[in-house]
């Protein structure tokens, strides 16, 4: 028995190094890794922000450390960034608290209303802007005829993994809840790039990626041009055909499936994110206890539902577990506050209730960041937020400081 357990726990290992080894002598594209090491995990311990989830394997935790190392590396024009690109590394955008969380930084996205109907301007490059070009001469601009432009900050990815093991079934029953003060959640349904097959999108803003690895491979491709399986095309700047084809120099696909693992780059991010910790709770506060009874008296919850489960997963650290993250993951009209932009079934005035786990790591709230304190905003809700945001307005100096202590403790 014991000898057993003993072979089993070498063969891991070995196996682990091998896939290590491999990867390494098999990388086609040069890479440099940031100069400044971010946040490791602490040995020992509840998790923290950035570490991986608790109780992994050693299979498991040798992909999340591949994966991260992925996720950091900055990607160079020689190895596929661009010709147009909004950032050279994922990490760029993901690093508050730790690798993996939010920032300030934002995307562009535009586009037009067209007969009464919204146009995403394809044929400009909409409705993503890249900020980016590896030559001046791609370099992308807002067209002239758009006339929505919205800005979008980068989410935090803490917990993904936990959210996408929450079965598309229970986010269709959070919509069929009856709810007071005018509150009616919609699921952002989407078609999966990976299965092909209609999901319930809970990823993005607008809810508009139902798994990690789509929303990888979009990623890589969108934010910085790095074609992928799933994304075999290059955008082209403004939708320049001709200047697409004067600045794509490396071959597409150019993240490659490496034969011995059956992954590329946007699979170890995915590794990455799906095992990736939630944000660890603090113990409540006198304080902050009295805001969280607040916190539902006045019915944030009925959009940030506190809790929710994942269903079967063949990953014992996402099977059948609770997830604080404080969203019923789905679209509501939020009025004013929307952003203009459809996706998908998204709506323009439609955004996904935001999760509040993990707040105390971010410097600016709300979709465009317009936010810089907890009060501003509630205060921007607006739409089927409107008479929660008035409960809130109603509230005395102590009760609302209490609510703010609260939701910089979940
Ligand atoms: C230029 C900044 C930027 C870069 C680079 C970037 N992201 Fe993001 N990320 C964003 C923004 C902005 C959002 C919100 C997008 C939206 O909803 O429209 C986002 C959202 C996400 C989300 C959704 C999380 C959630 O729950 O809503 C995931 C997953 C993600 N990014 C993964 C990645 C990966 C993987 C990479 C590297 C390939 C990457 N990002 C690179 C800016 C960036
Ligand atoms: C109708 C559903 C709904 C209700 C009710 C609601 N929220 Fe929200 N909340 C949202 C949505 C949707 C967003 C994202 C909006 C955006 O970014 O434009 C959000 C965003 C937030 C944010 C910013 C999160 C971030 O990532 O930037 C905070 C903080 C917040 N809500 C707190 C509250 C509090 C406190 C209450 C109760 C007073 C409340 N919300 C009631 C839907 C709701």
């Amino acid at each position: 028995m014991k000898l057993n357990s003993i072979l089993v726990a070498l063969t891991v290992t070995l196996l682990a190094g091998v896939t290590a080894a491999q990867i390494d002598a098999f990388h086609p594209r040069k890479k440099l890794r940031p100069a400044a090491p971010m946040q490791r995990p602490l040995p020992g311990g509840a998790p923290q922000f950035g570490d991986a989830l608790p109780g992994l394997d050693a299979v498991s935790r040798q992909a999340f450390v591949l994966g991260r190392e992925e996720f950091e590396a900055v990607e160079t024009a020689a190895g596929g960034l661009g010709p147009i690109f909004n950032g050279k590394s994922c990490v760029e955008c993901h690093s508050d608290g730790a690798t993996g969380g939010a920032s300030v930084i934002t995307v562009t996205r535009f586009g037009r209303m067209l007969n009464g109907k919204f146009d995403p301007m394809d044929q400009f490059g909409g409705s993503l802007l890249q900020r980016f070009a590896i030559d001046p001469a791609a370099q992308e601009h807002v067209p002239v005829e758009a006339t929505v432009v919205a800005q979008r900050m980068a989410t935090p990815i803490f917990g993904a993994g936990l959210i996408e093991a929450i079965a598309d079934q229970d986010i269709l029953l959070n919509a069929q809840r009856r709810q007071a003060d005018g509150v009616q959640g919609r699921v952002s349904m989407v078609t999966d790039v990976v299965s092909g097959k209609q999901r319930v999108g809970r990823f993005g803003w607008k809810a508009q990626q139902a798994t990690l690895l789509a929303f990888s491979g979009d990623a890589y491709v969108n934010e910085m041009g790095i074609t992928n399986r799933f994304f075999p095309k290059e955008n082209a700047p403004n939708g320049n055909a001709a200047l697409l084809a004067r600045f794509d120099l490396v071959a597409d696909v150019e993240d490659a499936v490496d034969p011995a693992t059956g992954k590329g780059d946007i699979d170890h991010a995915a590794d990455f994110m799906r095992l990736l910790a939630p944000p660890p709770p603090l113990r409540l506060s006198v304080s902050a206890a009295a805001g969280g009874k607040l916190f539902s008296q006045i019915n944030c919850n009925s959009c940030h539902l506190p809790v929710m489960m994942t269903g079967a997963n063949r990953l014992p650290a996402l099977s059948y577990q609770p997830v604080a993250l404080f969203s019923d993951l789905l679209l509501h009209n939020m009025g004013a506050l929307g952003d203009g932009i459809e996706q998908g079934n998204a709506k323009g005035s439609d955004i996904r209730t935001a999760p509040l786990w993990g707040l105390r790591a971010r410097t600016r709230f709300l979709h465009d960041g317009r936010a810089t304190t907890l009060g501003d905003a509630v205060l921007g809700h607006a739409g089927e937020g409107a008479v929660a945001r008035d409960r809130f307005k109603a509230l005395s100096a102590v009760q609302k400081q209490q609510l703010f202590d609260y939701l910089k403790s979940i």
